[in-house]
């Protein structure tokens, strides 16, 4: 079951309104923000493996912050909280990860509040939050009220990785095999749920998606390529991958398309260099 009924808002408006955001305004989060995005958190409690995953709400001075060298990105102004999740190590806790706290992002953006993804951050950030043995914090998410205007780095930055672009659905979905675009008409009720990906942000805006649908089942098969090596050593692309699936379940759900993801390792010919198979998607049939 997807997560899409504890949405308030029209979930498209929230999926295309949502991008990163770097600079906010100098206040904390609101109690009744607050409330509602741990009270959501706590509802999101699970990985696709059922890893336990908890979150964390630092709130900070911009000097502290400062500090704890979060400004040695140089791009973000004004940052005063950040959520960290804190997840069970398993084999794919990345993926589960990037699931469970993009939909944290979609409640926040849901709420007005800005967010950005911060994969590369200083430890020392998160110091005072008490992490087992078997936990970890892959990311952290920026959170805040978005300032009226980007900042000058900011727009750079923005620019610099393209960050308002993605790709062609003919470069990322496929039919049958990797080498046969899917059309938005052969996609039928999954084309909103695949747009929903098309919009999801990922590491350095690196897509590394690749979704073929299944010639014979109402099945979508997630593949992976991998665009950077350094992202990829850092499991950045399963991060992104997860937030994919959040995207596209959402979408799905939203159009009446309940299903569940397993390992299926389909045999699909043609596959790029760089490509490997990550999880399907497969339609409940009622
Ligand atoms: C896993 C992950 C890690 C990211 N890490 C950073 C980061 O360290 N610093 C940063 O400024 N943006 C980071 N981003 C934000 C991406 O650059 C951004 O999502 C992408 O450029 C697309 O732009 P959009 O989110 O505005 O659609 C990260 C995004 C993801 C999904």
């Amino acid at each position: 079951m997807s997560y899409l009924n504890y949405f308030k808002k029209p979930i498209d408006e929230t999926v295309k309104r949502r991008t990163s955001c770097r600079t906010y305004e100098d206040i904390l989060l609101n109690e009744n923000d607050k409330k509602e995005l741990l009270s959501f958190g706590r509802i999101v409690n699970n990985g696709l493996w059922n890893e336990k995953i908890e979150y964390s709400l630092l709130e900070f001075s911009v000097e502290e912050l400062k500090k704890k060298k979060m400004s040695a990105y140089g791009l973000f102004k004004n940052l005063r909280s950040f959520i960290a999740g804190i997840i069970e190590k398993a084999d794919f806790h990345h993926m589960s990860y990037g699931y469970a706290m993009e939909h944290i992002v979609l409640k926040a953006t849901e709420l007005g509040l800005g967010t950005c993804w911060v994969a590369y951050f200083d430890r020392h950030a998160i110091e005072g939050i008490n992490i087992k043995e078997d936990q970890t914090i892959p990311a952290i998410i920026l959170i805040g009220y978005p300032a009226e205007e980007r900042t000058v780095k900011e727009k750079i930055a923005r620019f610099a990785i393209r960050a308002s672009k993605r790709h062609d659905w003919r470069e990322i979905f496929f039919h049958g095999d990797i080498s046969n675009p899917l059309s938005k008409e052969a996609a039928g009720p999954y084309a909103e749920a695949l747009e929903f990906l098309r919009l999801s942000p990922s590491a350095g805006n690196a897509q590394p998606w690749r979704i073929v649908k299944d010639q014979s089942k109402h099945s979508y098969h997630f593949f992976k390529k991998v665009v950077n090596q350094g992202y990829e050593k850092n499991k950045l692309h399963d991060i992104d991958i997860g937030i994919a699936m959040c995207h596209f379940e959402l979408g799905a759900a939203k159009n009446g398309l309940e299903g569940k993801w397993d390992l299926t390792e389909p045999l699909l010919p043609n596959l790029p260099d760089k490509t490997t198979y990550m999880i399907s998607w497969t339609q409940a049939l009622h």
